[in-house]
């Protein structure tokens, strides 16, 4: 069994799941509503059709969900397994279908983008106002010579020009590579260089917490880390207004480039294995991954299931997802599901407490959102913030909830249900990954029962079980390893420029087999539990952060002798950065001073997303007679537990060297 193995590379069990024996005791679920269930967009037999035939299931929805400029007649080729090619002989465009087709059937005057900026600025942009915009930004960038199959950088805040950048790009068949605005410009240096990005698309600044940060200055920075060498052009957008350096020749203001272009642009048809988009991931090594998706089965699962997990009726809902675009959630369940179904949606630029805690509540009010897609984490802050905030707002209009990103511990997702959801909606509990492009395991809000904490069944179409270490499926009751033993539309056709690496990374602890990376359980109905990654990995708040990669940056530092880095369980964010540091016996180190000197130093290299919350310097690291960090042991002291069997270390005093050295000032 894989979750409580000795074994060092495996995780913990999510411990926010405490209480889950309890509640599957007590059998707590909710059945679906009737009423909702007779009006909901599928039902029961759709499972029965995809179990039947898979591939006829999923050709139906291709053809259905989108608008092909040649039509397929091959649905799936596996020869080049683990690469597949879905409806390999069609070409479509991804902007055409997403916005092109909703204004030639006359719905051009429906709302697509309720855009909300942080201090309180508003936009509505139609599907025509959309169009002429990303036909705009097509030309523009055509002018700035992006061909189709270039690679453009987008680097921006969550504004409408965010959503016409990709679309733009998308249109031009130009993949593009978004980096969170959040990461630092040695990130944004290395994803550009390693995607070969000839444009950069950002702006001034935007706003994050009731004031400006800048962005355009990142940009600088990054380009003159290096990369600067390859990129020709800085597309900057206007946002905040606040001053920027300015390189002649290279930089461009977006209105400058883009308000006065033609609005008549021509999408190019490209094949339906065309890349759309890299979007870099951590994974078990410091060097981030280019995952990289392609057009036709993507957009068929991204179309699919936002559709119908979230029972969509694009002409009464009023849809919000609060994921930035810099995550995949902001490509699959903001730009790409959301437009091709033609729905209206609200997008929200800056924090939840800005200008104080009910703004979330105040918009969910204003727009009469109806369906409202979120993170655990900010359900627990919410939860923390106290129900009264949520509770004065008039937040009747909700109908159906989801969650995605990490485990949702039984306390939270109640809470969501009845609070937020006033006893009356379905929550669905969304299970899936950058690498899997769209949802894989998730309840169908009116068709199944809903139980509080587990992802429960995978949609139809989709092979996912959980195995144990010789790949056989484990019996309910039991857990194991999450993988996926059938090819899915939206799945990942590569890492960007390093195919070993996806073979090693996905396809190899059990050949032919795709293998998740997160550990599960399945419950005596045969419910599917995430139980957290069973790798290097961390997930807080969410985003994955790899444990190397936060360790490599620290030992970059000066004063940095050796790190280790691991995920502790924290109450709000799911999982928090913990790191135990040596440092050199010639460091010039105020102890005072030195766990916010690393924090600042890890924010620089990577992001402030990875900055520890915690550093604890000590004076040795457990290892293995082989050299192995052995963080099971560093995850017990982060976790303030009685620390665990420490027999295999090569020196078995370490352990008390190192709770004594717990004496030295930490950040915690
Ligand atoms: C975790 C985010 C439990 C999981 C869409 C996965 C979840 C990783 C859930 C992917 C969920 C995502 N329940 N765990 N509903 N959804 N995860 O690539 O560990 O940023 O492997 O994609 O998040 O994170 P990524």
């Amino acid at each position: 069994m894989v979750l409580h193995d000795t074994d060092d590379t495996t995780g913990q069990p999510t411990p926010a799941r405490t209480g889950l024996e309890n509640l599957l005791a007590e059998d707590r679920r909710f059945a679906p509503d009737p009423e909702f269930a007779a009006q909901a967009n599928v039902h029961a037999e759709v499972y029965s059709w995809a179990n039947a035939d898979r591939l006829d299931f999923w050709a139906d929805q291709a053809r259905g969900l989108l608008d092909w400029a040649t039509p397929f007649t091959q649905t799936l080729d596996w020869s080049g397994a683990p690469v597949a090619r879905w409806f390999a002989d069609g070409t479509l465009n991804a902007a055409y279908n997403a916005v092109d087709r909703h204004v030639a059937a006359g719905r051009g005057d429906r709302v697509a983008l309720h855009f909300e900026g942080e201090p309180g600025d508003t936009r509505t942009l139609t599907y025509a106002d959309l169009l002429r915009e990303v036909s705009k930004a097509a030309n523009a960038l055509t002018e700035l010579g992006v061909r189709t199959g270039d690679r453009v950088a987008i680097y921006l805040p969550l504004i409408p020009e965010a959503v016409i950048a990709m679309l733009a790009c998308a249109r031009i068949g130009a993949p593009h590579s978004v980096v969170f605005g959040g990461f630092s410009a040695q990130a944004l240096h290395s994803r550009i260089l390693d995607a070969d990005a000839r444009v950069v698309i950002t702006a001034d600044g935007g706003y994050r917490r009731g004031a400006p940060s800048a962005l355009k200055s990142t940009v600088d920075e990054a380009l003159a880390a290096g990369s600067g060498e390859i990129v020709r052009h800085v597309l900057v957008v206007r946002r905040t207004g606040q001053d920027v350096d300015w390189t002649e020749g290279r930089d461009l203001w977006w209105h400058d480039a883009v308000d006065g272009a033609s609005d008549q642009h021509e999408a190019v048809a490209v094949e339906a294995e065309h890349p759309l988009f890299i979007l870099y991931t951590s994974g078990t090594t410091g060097k981030p991954k280019g995952i990289f998706h392609t057009t036709g089965g993507y957009l068929t699962q991204a179309a699919w299931t936002h559709r119908n997990v979230f029972d969509l009726k694009p002409e009464t809902d009023v849809y919000w997802c609060t994921a930035d675009i810099g995550w995949i959630t902001g490509h699959t369940y903001v730009v790409y599901g959301p437009l091709i179904n033609g729905a209206t949606q609200v997008i929200y630029e800056g924090t939840p407490d800005t200008p104080d805690r009910g703004r979330w509540w105040d918009i969910v009010q204003k727009y009469r959102v109806s369906i409202l897609y979120t993170a655990p984490t900010a359900i627990r802050t919410c939860m923390k913030w106290g129900e009264e905030l949520p509770s004065a707002r008039d937040l009747s209009s909700l109908r159906v909830l989801g969650s995605v990103g990490e485990p949702i511990n039984p306390e939270a997702w109640t809470w969501y249900r009845r609070v937020i959801g006033g006893d009356r909606t379905p929550v669905v509990d969304t299970w899936w990954q950058t690498e899997t492009g769209a949802i894989m395991i998730s309840p169908l809000p009116g068709v199944t029962a809903a139980k509080p904490g587990s992802a429960q069944v995978p949609l139809p179409g989709i092979a996912a079980t959980v195995v144990d270490d010789d790949a056989q499926p484990v019996p309910d009751g039991a857990g194991g390893y999450l993988v996926l033993t059938e090819p899915w539309p939206a799945m990942l056709r590569g890492v960007w420029g390093d195919e070993q690496r996806f073979r090693d990374t996905y396809w190899s602890r059990f050949p032919g087999i795709y293998f998740a990376g997160d550990g599960a359980k399945k419950d005596d109905d045969g419910d599917i539990w995430l139980l957290g990654r069973v790798d290097d990995v961390m997930n807080v708040s969410g985003h994955r952060l790899s444990t190397t990669e936060i360790e490599s940056a620290l030992v970059a530092h000066p004063a940095v002798a050796e790190a280790a880095v691991v995920g502790a369980a924290d109450d709000t964010t799911g999982q928090a950065v913990v790191a135990f540091v040596i440092l050199r016996g010639d460091a010039q180190t105020d102890p005072e001073t030195v766990g916010e000197d690393l924090r600042a130093h890890v924010a620089k290299l990577i992001g402030p997303i990875a900055k520890p919350r915690t550093v604890l310097v000590v004076p040795e690291l457990p290892k293995t007679r082989s050299g192995k960090i052995m963080r099971r042991l560093l995850r017990d002291v982060a976790e303030h537990r009685q620390v665990g069997d420490a027999t295999t270390l090569a020196d078995a005093s370490v352990m008390d060297l190192i709770q004594q050295g717990l004496a030295t000032p930490s950040t915690d």
